[in-house]
């Protein structure tokens, strides 16, 4: 993963940075929480909660329509959070981040906006195999509408993608590229840069689902050069309900409104409306004010992260827990390629997945069971879903013991 990493902070101490998040200090069912959904959302350090109960209590008031003090303290609050997630992917301008609802707003924007612009019948948009549906139906919703067509990189046995395959399907016809940066079922992490180089090579712009990428570290948007990036602040360790779209300015221009509304017109009369300039053209209404400030905490902290260290320290629990739960009899991973996160997607011969996490969960373990909403997925493999131990850089060996112990428990009850 390219990233884009700053000097001078603490080095790495799970112990230290695990005070920091306070959700992680609780106990389950009476036992202590060890929680291995990270995937799905993250916690949030008390600095997140902090910002947001700030703007809640102290500044609440809408943005960029008031002139009072309150208002004027959360436009500055809020304006402020688009230059530091612009500058913590190094995207080349604050106006090419637009916060949207989270990543499945973020790509119906673009399918909605550049899809509808620029498809037409028999043109064709290419996802993978491994999407989560969030970057499968809009397409198949864009492509029935414009009578265009979806093609589908297929994957290996490990969870890689076929890059061989995926060239082949590059032509003349082709208006986007559109695949997962870091698969949220598998964990693998796609060669996104020969993904990027092969389709620019043609011409062709390309979307990047990054929700599973950036909580793993922060990534050089302009090194990528990739023309479209999607994430949820709930995955980066901030609040629900926001998330963010980048997108190269000059792509941003050009594209049409998402919705109408306030706060994205330049000015509104019955003979005809004129469009605010990007970003705001893509932000009708009300904002989440508090959750952009939160996402803005959530940045702030993960600025003073010692990532270096916070990423050997993940190597270091997947391939751990990938040994610990190899040694499981009937236990089979399900991903297992060779550039991975720690995701640690997983069946077992003796039980059903939804009975693993009741079992883990009365040990106060919480993992996600399911199809993860990657059923393409489940299908490859031939199952209906697996039982997702997701990990972050707060947890821990002792974290990996527990549910090591609580699998052993599912074999004692059902094998
Ligand atoms: C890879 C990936 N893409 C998209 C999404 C959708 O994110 P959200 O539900 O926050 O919009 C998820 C959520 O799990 C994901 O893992």
């Amino acid at each position: 993963m390219t990233t884009a990493l700053s000097a001078q902070r603490l080095p790495f101490d799970v112990e230290r940075v695990r005070r920091d998040f306070p959700g992680l200090d609780q106990t389950v069912h009476g036992k202590p929480l060890v929680y291995l959904d990270n995937g799905a959302t993250a916690q949030v350090p008390q600095c997140v909660l902090d910002a947001m109960q700030g703007f809640h209590r102290d500044y609440r008031a809408n943005v960029h329509r008031g002139i009072h003090q309150l208002s004027a303290t959360a436009t500055a609050a809020y304006d402020a959070v688009r230059g530091k997630v612009a500058r913590y992917l190094n995207a080349a301008s604050e106006s090419e981040i637009v916060f949207t609802r989270g990543t499945t707003e973020s790509i119906n924007l673009v399918a909605s906006t550049f899809g509808r612009a620029n498809l037409g019948p028999g043109d064709e948009v290419v996802v993978s195999q491994m999407e989560h549906h969030s970057n499968i139906v809009p397409w198949q919703i864009l492509c029935e509408e414009k009578g265009a067509r979806l093609r589908v990189i297929p994957m290996n046995e490990r969870g890689e993608l076929d890059m061989e395959h995926f060239a082949s399907l590059l032509n003349e016809r082709t208006r986007l590229v559109s695949v997962v940066h870091t698969s949220n079922a598998l964990g693998t992490i796609n060669p996104v840069r020969q993904i990027l180089d092969l389709s620019h090579a043609r011409g062709i712009p390309v979307l990047l689902d990054g929700a599973q990428a950036v909580p793993h570290g922060p990534v050089d948007l302009q090194a990528l050069d990739c023309d479209f990036f999607a994430f949820s602040a709930h995955k980066l360790f901030g609040p629900t309900g926001v998330g963010v779209l980048y997108g190269k300015r000059a792509l941003l221009d050009e594209m049409p409104p998402y919705q109408g509304g306030g706060d994205m017109i330049e000015s509104v009369s019955f003979a005809g409306t004129t469009y605010a300039e990007p970003p705001h053209k893509f932000e009708a209404g009300t904002p989440n004010i508090g959750g952009v400030i939160g996402l803005g905490a959530a940045i702030d902290y993960l600025e003073e992260l010692d990532w270096s260290g916070a990423v050997a320290h993940e190597a270091d629990l997947l391939q751990y827990a990938t040994e610990k739960l190899s040694e499981i009899a009937g236990l089979r991973l399900v991903g297992t390629a060779v550039n991975k996160v720690a995701v640690l997607s997983f069946v077992m011969d003796c039980a059903h997945p939804h009975d693993i996490a009741a079992i883990l969960d009365q040990e106060g373990i919480a993992v996600r069971t399911g199809h993860h909403c990657a059923e393409p997925v489940m299908d490859f493999f031939g199952i209906s879903g697996t039982a997702r131990a997701s990990l972050s850089f707060y947890n821990t060996r002792e974290d990996v013991d527990r549910l090591y112990s609580g699998l052993q428990t599912v074999v004692s009850l059902f094998g």
